[in-house]
């Protein structure tokens, strides 16, 4: 989010050093960001965990783990020898307060050897069960710091529910300011992400088509190939609308739906998408069953695999009644969309993996061609892919070259891969570079978490009131099930998918 500014002096510390997230995600993320010649020379990082480990062993691992999973390929000796010194560890039981009298420690030696007050940032990579202690913890060990040189960032899931979702906002604001919590919503940092609102707020001739008098409907798909594989642990206490769509779909939609901010500031930025989660309506017991599908995977085969179904994934539960798949149908009530149906969509083992943002258009108001003419007609369609492929593609009626009038349908497209040369930072590598740098446009604000959690509250209530009877119902590799069909296509509509490499 900024042209190269200067960051200050820094001491990252990472609870859950040992843990999966920081091993894919977060130290190759700090590294790229140290490629690329953002970090600071006086930069630590203080990986902590359980593990005894030594700052060696602890840098030997991380090596394996950049290796593995960066974006930038394997790391190179020289850079990485650079890189290294500035990671520690240290063992923590973060329950006892010594632990963090030990990283007062640790830091205070950092700023001595630095010559320079340091802002410190505690990165929360464990589970949600540790946020309050950790917090708390945090909070007591810097009682007489500036509060802004501290910062927290939390990872999701950012409660279970909306009642978990305050009583932890409640406790954070009781020990932090709003400007020094990071709640993480991976998808907003996501360079397509980011780019709608770019793409809406920067050009002049999308403003006026974005509102109900020409869009007919918006889809926001989010499908995945991959199963829940080893994360049943978690994932069965979650399902696909915790996990999915009360965060990042719903993010995506606040995107689109949003009111032009005044600037650029987080604040305002936040304020209009929060307004956005204001005006959804809500959900009555009546429109959950109408508005609202699930559906949880069965065995099936991907890609010449035979792969097994959610009930038999390793350690699940053989009954289980968790959705892997979602469906829901919102409407945002306000003067720019009312009526226009929202659906959103999402699931776990689905034929591909594609994030796709559809909005289409209303169709003309009288078409003067002859009906042999227009066989191939469609309405107008603007399709942002946000991953895996990068585009935006405007699909509009052209005349197929001959000597007859024949139209069919063609798409303008804005490819990321055809126009940048420039890698593609991966979305940790934005975020965290903006706690560095203390900006929390793409970081969700207290209140933003609990409407969310507020709008989808009715549905979760009443999925776990009726247990659905029909799961498994639909097979790995398909697009769901049925019910999900059904619930656009009762409104004339179906699911839109990228043909693959953009080709009808
Ligand atoms: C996470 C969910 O937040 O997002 C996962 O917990 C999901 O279940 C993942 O697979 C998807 O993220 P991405 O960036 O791979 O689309």
């Amino acid at each position: 989010m900024s042209t190269k500014t200067t960051i200050p002096p820094t001491v990252f510390v990472i609870f859950g050093g040992t843990g999966d997230l920081n091993a894919r995600k977060l130290t190759p993320a700090l590294y790229n960001l140290f490629l690329d010649g953002w970090l600071p020379a006086q930069f630590a990082i203080i990986g902590t965990g359980r593990s005894k480990l030594t700052d060696e062993e602890f840098r030997t691992n991380l090596l394996a783990d950049v290796n593995q999973f960066s974006r930038s390929g394997k790391a190179k000796k020289e850079a990485w020898d650079k890189f290294a010194p500035h990671i520690n560890y240290q063992v923590a039981d973060v329950k006892a307060p010594e632990a963090y009298e030990e990283f007062g420690q640790r830091i205070a030696g950092f700023e001595k050897e630095w010559n320079a007050p340091a802002n410190v940032i505690y990165y929360l990579a464990v589970a949600p069960e540790f946020f309050p202690i950790i917090a708390t913890g945090v909070a007591k060990s810097h009682a007489g710091t500036d509060p802004a040189r501290v910062r927290i960032v939390i990872e999701k899931p950012f409660g279970h529910d909306l009642e978990s979702a305050r009583a932890l906002n409640q406790l954070l604001a009781e020990h932090y300011e709003e400007r020094q919590i990071y709640r993480i919503d991976h998808y907003l940092g996501k360079e397509t992400v980011q780019n709608i609102m770019a793409f809406r707020f920067a050009n002049a001739i999308m403003e006026p088509l974005w509102n109900r008098n020409t869009i007919e409907h918006v889809q926001i798909s989010v499908t995945e190939q991959l199963g829940v594989g080893e994360r049943t642990g978690y994932y069965d206490g979650s399902g696909a609308l915790r996990d999915m769509i009360q965060n990042h779909l719903l993010q995506l939609l606040c995107l689109v739906a949003m009111e032009p901010p005044v600037n650029f500031t987080a604040d305002e930025v936040r304020n209009r998408k929060v307004d956005v989660l204001r005006a959804m309506r809500r959900f009555t017991p009546e429109m959950v069953r109408e508005s609202a599908v699930r559906g949880q995977y069965g065995p099936g085969w991907i890609e010449g695999k035979q792969v097994p179904g959610y009930r038999e994934e390793k350690d699940a539960n053989p009954t289980s009644s968790t959705e892997t798949f979602a469906a829901v149908k919102f409407f945002v009530d306000n003067w720019r969309w009312q009526g226009v149906p929202f659906y959103l969509r999402t699931g776990k083992r689905l034929h591909r993996s594609a994030s796709i943002i559809t909005i289409q258009f209303k169709d003309v108001p009288h078409v003067i061609f002859p009906a042999e003419t227009v066989e191939g007609w469609r309405k107008n369609r603007l399709v942002i892919s946000i991953q895996p492929e990068m585009s935006i593609r405007l699909q509009v009626q052209a005349k197929r070259p001959g000597l007859d009038m024949m139209l069919n349908t063609v798409d303008m497209v804005f490819d990321y891969q055809g126009t940048y040369t420039n890698e593609t930072p991966e979305a940790y590598e934005t975020l965290l570079l903006d706690t560095m740098l203390g900006d929390q446009t793409l970081f969700m604000r207290g209140d933003q978490v609990e409407e969310a959690w507020d709008l989808v509250m009715p549905i979760l209530t009443s999925w776990q009131n009726r247990p659905s009877l029909s799961f498994p119902n639909y097979s790995a590799d398909s697009w769901g099930p049925e019910v999900a069909e059904a619930l656009v296509a009762r409104d004339g509509f179906h699911w839109f998918t990228l043909p693959l490499n953009g080709k009808k």
